[in-house]
């Protein structure tokens, strides 16, 4: 089988959307890997499929139902569903691509977006929800973080990424930035390609792309070495 992505959203016409061209959405054509996206709403309660309800407490917006999630989520997700289940959310644990790696290495996921002030906390631990953040900025719903973690994932399945090796060279893998590219022409617009480039000494190349490397990591992410 291979990994499969479940998603749990009040939107499902939003996928799979970006998932579905380019390097992620010809893998999905190949069966490389699966995408289902269930709408939350088809649990929904009464004549109007009601999700969410005023917060307890007070205060503004609305919140998701725990007894409509957990039966939106039992429906897509049963007891010997191995896959992770995580609900994207800005308070959850910052996305690495450490964690990446871990997903993707994986079945797949079951990916709860949500919407309107939040989710019923009850069924964050009743279902077991981990909750991850992709950054410290609030978008209006969980989808396109769904998307984001779903593709950072997708890229690292065997045979996705053809020729790129296995993006093992690439930014956040090494702990570094990646040193700068180039290609034709030579010359553009007063600028060349820095020499050393095209005077084909391999050993000259591999160093200055190091020492390019970290003086970006140096100067953009000084975090990114302090952690190493
Ligand atoms: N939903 C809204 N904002 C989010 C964020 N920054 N990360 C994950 N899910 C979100």
């Amino acid at each position: 089988a291979p990994w499969q992505a479940t998603v749990l959203t009040l939107y499902p016409e939003m996928f799979p959307g970006p998932l579905g061209v380019s390097l992620s959405g010809d893998a999905l054509d190949r069966g490389a890997w699966a995408l289902t996206a269930r709408n939350i709403r088809g649990h929904g309660l009464g004549r109007h499929r009601s999700v969410d309800d005023t917060p307890a407490g007070g205060g503004a917006g609305m919140v998701l139902r725990c007894d409509v999630l957990a039966a939106a989520i039992d429906a897509a997700s049963g007891p010997g569903d191995p896959r992770p289940r995580l609900l994207m959310s800005p308070r959850g644990r910052p996305l690495t691509q450490e964690r990446v790696r871990a997903l993707a290495a994986g079945p797949g996921l079951v990916v709860v977006c949500g919407r309107f002030e939040g989710v019923d906390e009850r069924v964050i631990a009743g279902r077991g929800l981990e909750e991850v953040s992709i950054g410290d900025y609030v978008l209006s719903g969980g989808e396109i973080a769904a998307m984001v973690l779903i593709d950072a994932c997708v890229r690292l399945l065997p045979g996705v990424m053809g020729k790129e090796a296995s993006g093992v060279e690439e930014s956040f893998e090494n702990g570094r930035l990646e040193y700068p590219h180039y290609t034709r022409p030579r010359d553009w617009e007063g600028r060349a390609i820095p020499e050393v480039l095209t005077g084909g000494n391999h050993a000259a190349i591999a160093r200055w792309r190091a020492d390019e490397a970290l003086r970006l990591t140096r100067e953009r992410r000084p975090d990114l070495l302090d952690r190493a």
